[in-house]
Parts: structure tokens; sequence; C-alpha cells
């Protein structure tokens, strides 16, 4: 036991931990409006095999790669290629967990303020909401603050038993939510947009958000497995639990889309709404709902516990690297790192009409996003930096670590491992470069 660093205390307790990650914001916010802009069920279709094919066998080397060295993601590269400039990739998914953090951080404060609009029974509009400046500033910070309380108890104490506790409330809410929204009137024509697919709706865009949402939801591309590995035991089989990982967070989006897309048709409602989907769609589905306003006030509880799952583990990744790397004391980075957080996140929090100029940001090209502030963060952390980091940590893990040891690495404690082991060789050097390659040079306009 290495208690220095901290380690789970029980395999089910990392997959909690780990699962709390990848499910949050990304499956119930994210997951329906990124359908609902790229045409329904083709996509779904597409992030299932993405998930399968690229993020599982992915997940399976950053886990590898976390629990041989014991490191962050900075250390763990450095371990194996003392000085290098490997290191970067690592530098870089410091920075992302930051950049993440900062919009993400926006949209559960967002979330935290609908338990009060909730219980008081006045949802009021959406779009005044997000554009108070002092209230969305205060949300923001208070989520941060929270974020930063728990992830200064540490690992076991903090993230490990709140994960626990909380998650399979989630699975029980959703489920009785799937079964009032797909008995209303006219939802039929939802649950057809969501799961009857039409493959002309795919393009090269929708297949870089695809992957894009694969990365993001699965908390992949930013060596946050590569952290949580680190505090994983030899005797854990790392196969399974990123099998149960994947699929626990699959399910999730998969029931939010359940919910959401069959209340959106039969309110006669836009799925292509963008970022606003569900905190317009949710609201209106428990106002007509008996009992409604109480049941919505404690989803929105769950979806910010949730959203703090994540959070927690966002923080998580620039706190180890400074305290690995740096020797920082771990109670007082935290605070630090989450002050600078905090001010990143400012322009993101008054990009939604409460300033002009961060609401018409864009610099990114329109064909990629939307202009205002938080889109553009989303786009550049959320998107591409975790497809490229996971392009650079693959032929890292493939190439320079090896492929061998860190088969040898996935073994350890997980000897079926053996059967599919040359078939992930091939994944790990060559499948996943290669089409993560292909999908960002698409997204540079090189195929127009
Ligand atoms: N996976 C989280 C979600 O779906 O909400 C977001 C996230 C957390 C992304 C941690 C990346 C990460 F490292």
């Amino acid at each position: 036991m290495q208690t220095e660093r901290g380690q789970w205390s029980s395999k089910i307790g990392f997959i909690f931990a780990a699962a709390g990650s990848a499910i949050g914001l990304g499956n119930i916010w994210r997951f329906p409006y990124v359908v609902g802009e790229n045409g329904g069920a083709a996509f779904v279709l597409l992030y299932i095999f993405f998930v399968i094919v690229i993020g599982l066998p992915y997940m399976f080397a950053e886990l590898a790669l976390g629990r041989s060295s014991q490191r962050n993601p900075v250390g763990a590269i450095d371990a194996i290629k003392p000085g290098s400039t490997w290191k970067w990739a690592g530098y870089l998914g410091v920075l992302t967990g930051v950049g993440i953090l900062s919009f993400y951080g926006v949209i559960a404060g967002w979330t935290v303020g609908y338990i009060y609009k909730m219980a008081v029974g006045n949802p009021g509009g959406f779009n005044e909401y997000i554009s108070d400046p002092w209230l969305i500033i205060l949300l923001f910070a208070f989520f941060i603050a929270l974020t930063a309380l728990i992830v200064h108890g540490g690992v076991e104490g903090g993230i490990e038993r709140w994960s626990k506790i909380l998650m399979p409330v989630l699975l029980i809410l959703l489920i009785s939510l799937i079964i009032y929204s797909n008995t209303l009137e006219g939802s039929g024509k939802g649950l057809a947009f969501y799961l009857k697919p039409d493959f002309s709706k795919i393009t090269g865009k929708t297949i870089l958000a695809a992957l894009g949402q694969a990365f993001f939801s699965m908390s992949l591309g930013m060596g946050l497995m590569i952290t949580y590995g680190s505090y994983l035991s030899k005797k854990e089989n790392i196969i399974s639990g990123a099998i149960y990982i994947g699929m626990f967070d699959t399910l999730i989006a998969i029931m939010a889309g359940l919910i959401i897309f069959p209340a959106l048709f039969a309110m006669g409602e836009s799925p292509e709404a963008g970022p606003k989907l569900v905190f317009v769609i949710f609201p209106k589905l428990f106002a007509q709902m008996p009992g409604g306003l109480i049941v919505g006030a404690f989803f929105f509880i769950l979806l910010s516990v949730a959203a703090l799952t994540s959070t927690i583990s966002l923080l998580e990744v620039p706190v180890a690297f400074m305290v690995d790397e740096k020797k920082a004391n771990r109670k007082r980075i935290v605070w630090i790192v989450a002050a600078l957080t905090f001010i990143i996140g400012i322009p993101s929090a008054l990009s939604q009409g409460a300033s002009d100029f961060f609401t018409n940001f864009g610099l990114i090209p329109a064909r990629l996003t939307s202009p205002d502030f938080l889109s553009q963060m989303s786009f550049v952390f959320g998107d591409f930096s975790l497809a490229f980091g996971a392009f650079i940590l693959s032929i890292f893990i493939g190439w320079v670590w090896g492929a061998n040891k860190a088969s040898d690495e996935i073994q350890t404690g997980a000897p079926g491992f053996s059967k599919i082991r040359p078939l992930w060789i091939f994944m790990i050097r060559f499948f996943i470069p290669a089409v993560v390659f292909i999908i960002l040079l698409n997204l540079f306009g090189v195929f127009d």
C-alpha cells in the first residue's frame, strides 16, 4: 500500500470512481444535444462503434500506463522516457483538465441553479437565466469550491465514498423517467428519430463529433485514466474494469436519450436546440408530470452529483501532477488550481448572453462550432485536445513504451487478456492512431 499517494480501497471503489468520472454532464447534457444536432440514430450507432473499437482498447492502455508507473500523466511518460519531449503529451493532458473544468463547471453551476428553480416551482426562461452574469458566476464559483473541498479530502475518503452511494440512485431515477417519457402522446416519433438510423446523415463533421464525444464521455485522451490507474493495485483486472466503466457510461448516455427524444417530440420541440436542449426539455417534462417538481429537484440534485464526480476527476489530474512532479502540498495546491480554473472559466460563464464580446467570440470557424466562448472551449479542449492527446498517447504506449510491455501490464491481474493480446497490439499500434489521425485531418478540412 502506497500510503503517500493513496490507493483505491477496493476494485469496486475504483470502478465507481472511474465510472463516476466518465458519467457526468457528458452523458446527460452533452450526449443528447450532440445526437440531436447530428441527426439521431445513425450518430448513435457510430458513437457505440467508436466506444467499442477505439474507446475501450485505448482505455486499457491508459490504465496500464498509470498502474505500471504509479504516476500522473507527465510523470508516467517521464518514468518511461526520461527527459524526452513525449512529456508534452502529459502537459497537454494537465492543461486539458483545467480547460475542460473551466467550462464544465459553468454548466454544472447551471444544474445547481435548477435544483432551486424546480424546488420553488418556477423554472422561468432559460436564456434570461444563463445570461445573468452574477448569478451564473456565483453558481460556477460554488461548484468549483465544492469540487476543491472534496479533492482536498483525498482519493479514498473523498472521491470513492461519494461515487458509491449516489450513482445507483441516479440509475433508478433515469429508469423511471424513461417509462414516464415514453408514455407521452407523440413520443413514438422521438423514439424513431433516436433508434431508426438514416445513414445519409453521416458526414465528416458527424464522425469527429462521435469520436470526440466517445473520448469526452469515457474521460479519455487527457490522462485521467492514467491518473486513476495509478491508484490501482496489481491484483485488479484492467480489462473487466474498463468494460464495466465503458458499459455503465454508454448505458447512462443511451438512457438519457431515451428520456429526452420521446419527450421532445411529444412536446413538438426541435432536437437541434444545442447545449440548452436538456435544460429546456427536462423542466418542461417535470412541469407536466404529477409530483414533477419534487422529482425535478431530485433529478437536478443527482445530475449535480454526477457532474461533481466528473469535476473531481478533472481537478485530480493537475493536482496529482503538481503533487508528484513539483512536490506541491496537496491540500494547498487543490485550492490554487481551483482558483486558477475559476478565473479561466469566467469568459465561458459570460458567453451565454451576458457579454457580447464573449458571446460572439468566434475564433474557431463556424463550420466546426458555435461562436460563444463556452462552445469554443468545449471544442478546443473537449473535442480536439482529447482526440489529439489520445493520438499521441496511443503512439507513445504502442511504440515507445512498447505494446508488449503494455500488454504484460494489462495481463497482470487479467489472464484472459492473452486471447486478445495480438488484436489489441494491432489496435494500439496501428488502428487507433490511424483512425484518430484521419479524423483530425478531416477536421482541418484536408478532405473537403
Ligand atoms: N466524462 C465526463 C462526462 O462525460 O461528463 C467529462 C470528463 C471528465 C472528461 C474527466 C474528461 C475527463 F478526464
